[in-house]
C-alpha cells in the first residue's frame, strides 16, 4: 500500500500522475523559440528516406498506434497501424523505405517482438517507443525513443497510453520535417498546445464530473463509445478501459460505423459515449442525435467551448479547448476516471483484473 501514496488504487495514482508523466514527457523536446521538435535520441535526418510507416502494437498501445496513424496521415505520411500479432503472423511488404514503429509501454510484449523480427532482412528501418529503459524491444530495435511516463502498475494502462501519445505528436511532427527535407512542420499552436497540456490535463483531473456519469450507470450491462478521426482510438481505448476494469461489456467503434449495424443494439439501457475531438464534428453530432432518438442515454466528451452537444446530450464532460492533435488525450483522461469510479462502484480488483496481465510475454 505504500506505493499507492494514499490512493486506493494504483490505476488512480497513475491517472493522477498524468500531469508529471506529461511534463517528463514533453521536457526539452519542444522548442517553442523556433517552432520545431528536438528527439536528440535520433541522428539528424533519421527519416528523410521514410516513404511509409508501420505502427505494430497491442492492447492500448494499438490504440496510441492508431491515433498516430491519423496524425501522420495528416502530415501527408502514408502510414498504418497493425496489431503486431497479425503483422507478425502475415507481415505486409516492407522495404527499405519503411519505418516500422513499435510501441510498447513494457517493450516485452511477445506479439509486438515478433512483428519487429518479421522484417528482419527486409531493410526497413526500426524504432522503439517505449517507457522501459534496456526493455528487449530496445535491444532489438536500430532506434529507441522513450515515452518517459515512470513506472506504471496498474494492468489497466492510463499514464502511458497519454505519454505514448504525446511522444507520437512530437515523433510526427520530426518525421515530416525529415521527409519534407528540413522545413520545421510543427506549428506554433501545436507546441504551445504541448507545453499546457499538462495544465490541462491537471484542470480535467481537478474539475471532472466524471463521478456524477459512473453514480448514473454503473448499473447498465452494456456500454457503447464512438468517435471520429483521433476520436476512434480515444473511443476504442475507452471501452477497452471499461471491459477491463469493470468486466461490463463495452464496445468502442468509428461513429462512422453506428448506422453498418451496431446501432441495432441501441436502447434506454444503452449508454453511449461520444468523443468530441474538434468543433465542428457535425457527423458525429448526428450519430449522437440518431442513438438519443432511440433513447439511449448519452454522454459527451467535448470541448469547453463547443456548446451545440449541450442539447444533445444527458451529460458532458468537458476538456478545456486546445489543438486538435491532442484534444484526444485530454478526452481520455475523462473517459478514464469514468472507469475508474464506476469499477470502483461496483467493487472490482481494478489493479489486478481477472485473467489479466501487465505484459503478456507469449504470442
Ligand atoms: C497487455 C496489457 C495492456 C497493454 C498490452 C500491450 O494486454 O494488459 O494494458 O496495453 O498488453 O502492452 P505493451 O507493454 O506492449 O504496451
Amino acid at each position: 500500500d505504500a506505493g499507492k501514496g494514499g490512493y486506493d488504487h494504483y490505476m488512480l495514482k497513475e491517472i493522477y500522475e498524468q500531469p508529471t508523466a506529461l511534463r517528463q514527457t514533453i521536457r526539452g523536446r519542444s522548442n517553442q523559440l523556433d517552432g520545431r521538435v528536438e528527439l536528440e535520441e535520433l541522428p539528424p535526418g533519421a527519416f528523410s528516406d521514410v516513404r511509409s510507416v508501420h505502427l505494430v502494437a497491442m492492447g492500448t498501445s494499438y490504440h496510441a498506434a492508431m491515433y498516430a496513424q491519423t496524425l501522420l496521415a495528416e502530415r501527408g505520411i502514408t502510414a498504418q497501424a497493425f496489431l503486431s500479432g497479425e503483422y507478425g503472423s502475415n507481415p505486409p511488404p516492407a522495404d527499405d523505405g519503411t519505418l516500422v514503429i513499435a510501441v510498447s509501454q513494457s517493450g516485452e510484449t511477445a506479439d509486438t517482438l515478433s512483428a519487429i523480427r518479421s522484417v528482419q532482412g527486409t531493410g526497413a528501418h526500426t524504432l522503439a517507443l517505449t517507457n522501459v529503459v534496456g526493455s528487449t524491444l530496445t535491444r532489438e530495435c536500430e532506434d529507441t525513443v522513450y515515452i518517459r511516463a515512470g513506472p506504471e502498475i496498474g494492468v489497466a494502462a492510463t499514464k502511458s497510453f497519454s505519454a505514448q501519445v504525446a511522444t507520437l505528436i512530437l515523433l510526427s511532427e520530426r518525421l515530416s520535417r525529415d521527409v519534407r527535407g528540413g522545413t520545421p512542420a510543427a506549428t506554433g499552436d501545436l507546441l504551445d498546445a504541448l507545453s499546457v497540456l499538462p495544465d490541462d490535463v491537471q484542470r480535467v483531473l481537478d474539475e471532472s464530473t466524471a463521478e456524477s456519469v459512473a453514480k448514473a450507470y454503473h448499473d447498465s450491462e452494456s456500454y457503447f463509445f464512438i468517435g471520429r478521426g483521433i476520436g476512434h482510438p480515444v473511443a476504442l481505448e475507452g471501452a477497452l478501459k471499461f471491459k477491463e476494469i469493470t468486466y461490463d461489456h463495452a464496445e468502442g467503434f468509428s461513429a462512422a460505423e453506428l448506422k453498418h449495424g451496431p446501432l441495432a443494439l441501441v436502447t434506454d439501457q444503452t449508454p453511449v459515449f461520444a468523443v468530441f475531438t474538434g468543433r465542428n464534428d457535425t457527423k458525429t453530432l448526428h450519430n449522437v442525435k440518431e442513438v438519443r432518438a432511440r433513447d439511449a442515454p448519452v454522454v459527451a466528451v467535448a470541448a469547453d467551448g463547443y456548446r451545440e452537444v449541450d442539447d444533445y446530450a444527458d451529460h458532458v464532460l468537458r476538456v478545456p479547448d486546445t489543438h486538435h492533435d491532442v484534444a484526444g488525450i485530454l478526452a481520455n483522461v475523462q473517459l478514464q476516471l469514468v472507469s475508474y469510479l464506476a469499477a470502483d462502484e461496483l467493487s472490482r480488483p481494478i489493479d489486478k483484473p481477472r485473467n489479466l496481465a501487465k505484459s503478456v510475454t507469449v504470442e
